[in-house]
């Protein structure tokens, strides 16, 4: 700036012409040097060293603090001996079943056990920016994975793709990127229109309200699409980088809003994540639902605890749950019903060694089918491409070396105030809603969701583990640039056409079930995907994503050599070789009425032939709505709860 102006005062003693000249030329480098240069996440000025050297190591003792707290918060266990009795058992205490346990136990006479395969939850899987890590631990996750394919994941080690799986008290809600979102109200009118009552757009707000505590300052003001005292904390992350503010200002500059995507009347445009989190840190079903409920005498929780199958007598009706913890074997009794919400995955495993399932599957795994019904069909996900990455020439996204670099303020600020850049999801941190059919309609139902990351598994690269990435895929593409500051965006398909099913391996609860999700069998939903990249690519091309010299990662793919850049063909391979899954399985327990040859549960979520036994979990779900599936996943509990004390004489 300084020395343009030098040049500008020089010039003035030349001719005409060459002042002007000098004058376009220093009003170019002006206009380039008014504009920040970032050294860091937060602008263009040093960090004092010792100063948050020392905060660190303040913070770090406060934060231990913190954790012992936590672990006091947690719910004490017990291990119910053969032959106890309860009014209800819950089965899983993810998402849903640690809603619908500290539901029904709000009714004093009720006594209720939950049941939870996986550990205790501690205030580390809290820290949301630690997410990508938690898909490593097998202590508290299932790591499945889908069966090999040649249609997708075919850059992952043995072209699988990975499942990741909650494993601890709040399930899934503990692996997740806090990412909430209800989806559309046409989906769930879809849902009543499949023959299921009770489930219309204006029948699921009021738990959608229910279960939620908005935070979000002009949010939490709209009464009519918000509530202020549910269990669910809904937050903005408490930091946004240069690079998500740049995100949006892209979308603005495309002509499209800022929304807030869980209001029906604003369903296309840009946001910055609502995240279900409360002071900084994620609000897992755990700690919205059971940590309130510590002292309550009858609600009663087991962990590490795994069931096997439900004990069923001859008249068809569920009387309890046999259960393995500890190496021993153990039966007990529920003279109420029989909850299942062991997920997607868990619960048509144990409906299918329970004897419930289809027919021909079950005699061939030896298993004596009780009711012959569809279980494990109808298995859907979301799915994106996952190798959309765009080079950047400034440090303005999430650096893994950078956050836990005790010299900068990041680590201290989140231990003592429980602000900055660890509040982020693992690097997410905004969304589009589009139509990719009908892009200037901002009233449209959307089919695509472009999800803004401030950084990529080249970035942090141990985040291609979770992915799965095969080692040669990685060398020959990805390995020379590790390292590199980076953004990328996962367009992902809302509602897939696509339909994949579960399998038992063996008929034992300890073996993991075969798992085929037939990811992009339909022609169309490829279509959809690519229209999200070109989206995509259009963002990357505004003033706003180029001010920080935004640039395709051109991926060299061995597989798709021969293929002519850019072109529909090429994108489809790079999809089928880089797919993302966005871990939202559902479907495997569809609800739809009886007579309907592809449903599970009936509208009540009653499972069809069976007395005293209801499934309630994302496996419900009879079409995956447009959005992720956490929040929806409450909704279905908070109304199972209702529907639930409603059938046993208590007013809701
Ligand atoms: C890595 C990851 C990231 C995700 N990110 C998001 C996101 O950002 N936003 C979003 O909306 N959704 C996200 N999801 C999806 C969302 O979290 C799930 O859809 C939701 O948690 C499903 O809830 P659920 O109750 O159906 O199952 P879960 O929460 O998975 O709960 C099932 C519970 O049952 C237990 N269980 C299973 N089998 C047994 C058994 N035999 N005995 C005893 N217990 C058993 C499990 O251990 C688990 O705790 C993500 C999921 C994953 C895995
Ligand atoms: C926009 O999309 C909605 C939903 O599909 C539709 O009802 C409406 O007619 C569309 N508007 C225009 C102008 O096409």
């Amino acid at each position: 700036m300084q020395l343009s102006l030098n040049f500008f005062k020089l010039s003035l003693s030349h001719g005409r012409l060459k002042i002007a000249c000098l004058l376009i030329l220093s009003c170019l480098t002006a206009s380039c040097c008014a504009e920040k240069i970032y050294i860091n996440l937060y602008g263009d000025e040093p960090f004092g060293v010792i100063e948050n050297v020392i905060k660190t190591i303040i913070g770090t003792i406060k934060f231990m603090y913190d954790a012992l707290r936590f672990l006091f918060w947690e719910s004490s266990e017990i291990t119910p001996e053969s032959g106890a009795e309860f009014d209800f058992v819950v089965v899983g205490a993810g998402t849903a079943g640690a809603a619908i346990a500290a539901r029904l136990s709000e009714i004093s006479n009720f006594r209720v056990l939950l049941i939870e395969a996986g550990p205790s939850e501690t205030i580390f899987m809290d820290i949301p920016v630690h997410v990508n890590d938690l898909q490593f631990r097998d202590d508290i996750n299932w790591k499945y994975q889908a069966e090999p394919s040649d249609n997708y994941c075919r850059g992952m080690t043995d072209k699988r793709c990975n499942l990741p799986r909650g494993k601890v008290m709040g399930g899934s809600s503990v692996l997740n990127y806090l990412i909430a979102t209800r989806g559309h109200p046409d989906d769930y009118n879809r849902w009543e229109d499949l023959g299921n009552e009770g489930w219309s757009w204006k029948d699921v707000l009021p738990y959608f309200k229910k279960l939620e505590t908005m935070e979000i300052p002009p949010l939490k003001n709209d009464k009519e699409h918000h509530n202020d005292d549910g269990p669910v904390h809904i937050n903005y992350a408490h930091f946004q980088t240069p690079l998500a503010e740049a995100f949006l200002q892209a979308g603005n500059e495309l002509g499209y809003k800022t929304i807030d995507y869980n209001n029906p009347d604003e369903p296309v445009g840009f946001s910055y994540l609502q995240t279900t989190s409360k002071d900084g840190m994620r609000c897992s079903s755990n700690r919205a639902y059971i940590h309130p409920a510590k002292s309550r005498e009858n609600l009663l929780v087991t962990k590490n605890t795994l069931v096997s199958k439900v004990l069923i007598d001859d008249n068809n009706r569920a009387i309890g749950v046999e259960y393995i913890k500890g190496g021993k074997t153990y039966q007990i009794y529920a003279n109420k019903e029989i909850i299942l919400s062991a997920g997607a995955v868990g619960s048509p495993q144990i409906l299918m060694l329970s004897g419930i399932g289809p027919g021909d599957h079950l005699k061939e795994m030896g298993i004596n089918p009780r009711v012959d019904l569809p279980v494990g069909e109808n298995l859907m996900d979301h799915i994106a491409y996952g190798g959309l990455i765009f080079h950047i020439n400034q440090p303005v996204g999430l650096h893994i070396y950078d956050i836990v670099n005790p010299i900068n303020p990041y680590l201290s600020e989140y231990f003592l105030y429980r602000t900055g850049p660890l509040t982020l999801p693992g690097g997410c941190e905004a969304l589009a809603f589009l139509d990719v059919d009908d892009p200037n309609n901002h009233t449209a139902y959307p089919n695509i969701e472009l999800l803004f990351a401030s950084s990529s598994f080249v970035t942090v690269s141990t985040a291609r583990h979770n992915l799965g990435v095969a080692d040669d895929v990685w060398q020959e593409t990805y390995a020379a640039d590790e390292d590199s500051y980076t953004w990328m965006v996962f367009p992902m398909l809302l509602r897939p056409k696509s339909r994949g099913k579960i399998l038992l391996r063996t008929p034992d609860i300890e073996s993991k079930p075969i798992i085929i999700p037939d990811y992009m069998a339909d022609k169309e939903d490829v279509r959809i995907l690519i229209e999200g990249i070109k989206a995509t690519l259009r963002i990357s091309e505004t003033k706003a994503m180029r001010r920080f010299g935004s640039q395709l990662f051109k991926s060299k793919f061995k597989a798709c050599q021969g293929i002519e850049e850019f072109t529909d063909q090429y994108w489809e391979c790079a999809i089928r070789t880089i797919t993302m899954n966005i871990y939202h399985y559902s479907g495997t327990c569809k609800m739809g009425p009886k007579g309907d040859l592809t449903a599970v549960v009936d509208s009540r979520l009653r499972v069809h032939g069976i007395q005293g036994l209801r499934v309630a979990d994302a496996s419900i779900m009879p079409e995956i709505m447009s959005g992720h599936t956490n929040i929806p996943t409450y909704m279905i509990a908070e109304k199972l709860s209702d529907m639930v004390k409603q059938d046993w004489g208590y007013p809701v």
